[in-house]
């Protein structure tokens, strides 16, 4: 596909996900505990991070793929909240500076250096817990099993803890798709697969969605590999360069960033495979896939 027509694919979801942010906005402000309750600072801190912007990526996704596979009704707005929470959670404890030691994240000081790192901790613990507790709301024992497996260790903590043990190192492609597929590609098939889940969609059909999630989530952190170093700080809202400065084991560390733009649209092609094999009015996905690699923060 050439640029122009990923560029007007991506469009769409640009404008998808403008419309998301606003009703999950919405939403988490109904799921977070208020300022006014004790302990006042962690819920300001939580509630700091979830309201500095973002893209609201995994609210889409839920969303988007609850919807084409039929789903009703408001038990997805718990889903919705609760993947943007352990998102986030994410983000707060990556930024510590005993992770990344980062100071800006979504245009904002990042939480530690707003609040301190003892309430970052805490905040990120909180939104986590949180998250379980709303999902629980949905009714789906296998929403939350989903959850906790993409997540735990051999999820989502599981990449956060290889990064750190390989920064400085020089390491295999293997090892950097390892990292990339567990800390950054789990959440989004999470998001994916309970979409699919708590729309009873069948169980061939939550796996294509699963492998979809796979390419576009490889995809998402090779892009944001790339823009950590094209980008500047302004744009992307975070430290741009955090990577080079830390020794990360990325893509362009290894295949260089010509090499790694190609990974990224060949990882977009593999996820449109997937797609074209439902049946279902995969619009949505379609363009987030092309937002993912063309977008840029
Ligand atoms: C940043 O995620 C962390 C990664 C997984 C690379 P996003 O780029 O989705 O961050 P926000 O939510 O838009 O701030
Ligand atoms: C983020 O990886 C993955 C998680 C937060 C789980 P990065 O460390 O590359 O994310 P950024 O660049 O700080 O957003
Ligand atoms: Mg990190
Ligand atoms: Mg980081
Ligand atoms: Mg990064």
């Amino acid at each position: 596909m050439s640029k122009q027509n990923l560029d007007q694919e991506s469009a769409f979801a640009i404008e998808y996900l403008s419309k998301v942010s606003k009703e999950a906005e919405k939403i988490f402000e109904e799921h977070l505990p208020p300022v006014a309750d004790v302990p006042n600072r962690l819920h300001e801190s939580m509630r700091y991070s979830m309201f500095a912007g973002g893209k609201r990526l995994r609210p889409a996704l839920v969303k988007a793929t609850f919807e084409m596979f039929g789903g009703k009704g408001d038990k997805i707005k718990y889903a919705m909240s609760a993947l943007e929470m352990l998102h986030t959670f994410s983000l707060i404890h990556d930024d510590l500076p005993c992770i990344d030691n980062d100071d800006f994240r979504r245009g904002k000081p990042t939480n530690h250096k707003q609040f301190g790192e003892a309430t970052a901790v805490m905040a990120g613990d909180a939104l986590c817990i949180r998250a379980f507790e709303l999902m629980a709301k949905t009714g789906s024992a296998r929403a939350l099993e989903v959850l906790a497996n993409k997540l735990g260790t051999y999820g989502m903590i599981g990449g956060e803890m290889i990064d750190i043990e390989c920064e400085g190192k020089s390491v295999s492609l293997d090892t950097v798709d390892y990292i990339h597929y567990h800390k950054t590609a789990a959440l989004i098939e999470a998001s994916l697969c309970i979409g699919a889940i708590l729309a009873d969609a069948p169980e061939d059909k939550v796996k294509a969605i699963e492998r979809y999630g796979k390419a576009i989530g490889l995809a998402f952190q090779v892009v944001d590999d790339i823009l950590d170093i094209v980008s500047t700080t302004e744009q992307l809202g975070k430290d741009a360069g955090s990577d080079i400065e830390r020794g990360k084991a990325t893509y362009p560390s290894i295949l260089g960033l010509e090499e790694s733009r190609k990974r990224a649209l060949a990882l977009y092609e593999e996820s449109i495979k997937e797609l074209d094999a439902l049946s279902e009015d995969t619009k949505v996905l379609r363009s987030i896939a092309a937002f993912i690699i063309t977008r840029v923060n």
